[in-house]
């Protein structure tokens, strides 16, 4: 497990520093043996990579150019703590609340990718000696050719399985529940999830409360809507094989769902509930209809932008008394901002050919590639408005507006769509918090950024995501294409006030309460329409 995500690393690193590696051919081969060879010492190469990481961090990156500024890369935020705590006299009992963190983690599922890798799902089950597999599906996707290859593959290893197709598209809680009750009874032993987002999402809590069976529903959502508890057990193993380019749900410990009592979306996080191993194969995605392809892609754009401009891990408070308590979205970091980065510029350039033409392999793959890199960026360091603030836009939905190109009955604002859509506020009101990196994410949008300006950062970025959904088409220009008119407005506001596991890592956002409204309503209030 350790060893596939090294090689992605390794992956990653090829694709962020080819300039570089370009004049340096000794670390070109370096990295071409860690993303293609698998070398005999773990444990030397793990240790290789992190120095080449290092050594080979590019002179042009705009953290160096302000070594004062909170994106700091590890050594010197690591070494400014250490003489902190060197200082500090350990008579004086320290109340941790108001200390900052000063330590990151990183943790993915296992990831395996390849075209037709599906097939082997059955050895892989058949390996982990599972007797009573709980198969989710949706029914769209269970009469597509990767629900056909799953159920070909069990049945060629002689498995026992149980299929459930009800999974509904951006799930409701009360749709969680009818699966949770289905699983119970069933009480698998390993949970396979196939499709998109919706489809991982439910299987993560029908498996977390198959092995809660006497928990409470709200006990583990996320406080303050639900209890927040933190996941104690281990969960039974689950394999996810996305089937859409989107929400990386195949890498993380995030389930989303509507609490369609109090009209916005929420979930669980928490590590326990990542899949043990992701399958990603760009055959399985090939079929998405256009619209579904361009809003998982800009589910993916938003990840990467957000962890990549979220509050730096070193700045959160509190830290954590115990490592349990280290929360998963952790704030940006040195790890999660190699994955952001380059799923930032795949889906730059491969979003837009792979709506154009489903026949574009390359573009489907990487695009695949991308939602992957993004889900370990995000679901490492976290995301802040747009998804905080998207909650309650596709909740709430009040002009019950229906995405053209969704094959459901029912009103839907897709989350990409959701997220998407204050991007452009968004971005133009965090620039000032960090003009290096928001300037570096305009540079991946092709802007030439000889002359930009520090000030103008967040406009610059802005302009540059306003175009990249025009050009990509049928994009709602604002909350009014939505449906929204200045009346909903307040609601959208108090509605994206609970999102506190988000919004405590956006950037520039005030921790006064009543400021805090008055931004967020502001955010809204840009996002109605733009160009
Ligand atoms: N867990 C996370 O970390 C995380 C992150 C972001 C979003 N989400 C959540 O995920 C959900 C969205 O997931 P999504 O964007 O992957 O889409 P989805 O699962 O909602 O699927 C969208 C539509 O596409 C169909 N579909 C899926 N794959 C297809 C294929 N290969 N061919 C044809 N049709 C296909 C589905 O049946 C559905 O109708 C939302 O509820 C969102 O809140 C979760
Ligand atoms: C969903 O599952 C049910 C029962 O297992 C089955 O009868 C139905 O055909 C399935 N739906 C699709 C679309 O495959
Ligand atoms: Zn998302």
């Amino acid at each position: 497990m350790h060893l596939l995500f090294l090689s992605l690393l390794a992956y990653t690193y090829q694709i962020t520093f080819r300039r570089q590696e370009q004049q340096d051919e000794r670390v070109h081969t370096s990295f071409k043996m860690g993303a293609i060879r698998v070398v005999p010492n773990k444990a030397t190469r793990a240790v290789n990579l992190l120095r080449t990481i290092q050594h080979t961090h590019p002179p042009s990156c705009p953290c160096h150019s302000n070594p004062g500024h909170h994106h700091n890369h590890v050594a010197p935020a690591v070494s400014r703590f250490s003489e902190r705590t060197s200082r500090r006299s350990y008579g004086t009992p320290q109340d941790p609340s108001h200390l900052k963190e000063y330590a990151f983690e990183m943790a993915a599922s296992a990831i395996r990718f390849g075209p037709g890798v599906t097939q082997e799902v059955g050895m892989d089950l058949a390996n982990m000696k599972a007797k009573r597999i709980c198969v989710v599906t949706d029914e769209t996707v269970d009469k597509l050719d990767a629900m056909r290859q799953v159920r070909e593959a069990l049945t060629r290893e002689g498995l026992n399985f149980r299929v459930f197709n009800k999974t509904r598209v951006e799930p409701k809680d009360y749709s969680i529940k009818e699966a949770i009750a289905w699983a119970k009874p069933f009480n698998p032993d390993t949970f396979l999830a196939v499709g998109g987002g919706s489809v991982i999402d439910t299987a993560k809590l029908m498996n977390l409360y198959t092995c809660y069976p006497e928990a409470d529903f709200l006990d583990f959502v996320n406080a303050p809507l639900g209890k927040g508890l933190p996941i104690e057990r281990e969960l039974r193993p689950l394999i996810a094989i996305p089937t859409t380019a989107g929400t990386g749900s195949e890498t993380t410990g995030t389930a989303i769902f509507d609490l369609a009592s109090r009209r916005a979306k929420t979930g669980v996080a928490h590590r326990n509930l990542k899949p043990t191993l992701g399958i990603c194969d760009p055959l399985n995605t090939r079929t998405m209809p256009a619209a579904v392809k361009a809003s998982s892609g800009l589910d993916v754009l938003c990840h990467s932008l957000e962890s990549w401009t979220a509050i730096p891990f070193n700045e959160r408070t509190p830290r954590p008394t115990n490592p349990m308590l280290r929360p998963a979205y952790q704030g940006a970091n040195p790890i999660s901002d190699i994955f952001s980065l380059n799923a930032l510029r795949a889906t730059v350039k491969y979003l837009p050919r792979s709506v154009r033409d489903p026949d574009d392999m390359e573009a489907q793959s990487e695009m695949l590639l991308a939602s992957t890199l993004a889900g370990v960026g995000f679901g490492n360091a976290g995301v802040h408005l747009c998804h905080g603030m998207s909650y309650p836009i596709s909740g709430q939905n009040p002009g019950k507006y229906r995405h053209a190109g969704y094959n459901i009955a029912d009103a839907i604002i897709p989350h990409g769509v959701s997220v998407a859509v204050t991007a452009p506020a968004v971005f133009r009101f965090t620039g000032a918090s960090n003009p290096e990196r928001h300037i570096a994410a305009a540079e991946a949008f092709g802007v030439d950024i000889s002359n930009v300006k520090r000030e103008s950062a967040g406009e610059v970025l802005a302009d540059a995501l306003q175009k990249f959904l025009a050009e990509l088409g049928d994009q709602p220009k604002g909350l009014k294409a939505l449906g929204f008119k200045s009346e909903d407005l307040d609601e959208l506001v108090e509605g994206t006030i609970p999102q506190q596991r988000v919004l405590m890592l956006a950037p520039g956002l005030a921790k006064e309460l009543q400021q805090e409204r008055d931004q967020l309503r502001r955010l809204f209030e840009d996002s109605m329409e733009f160009n």
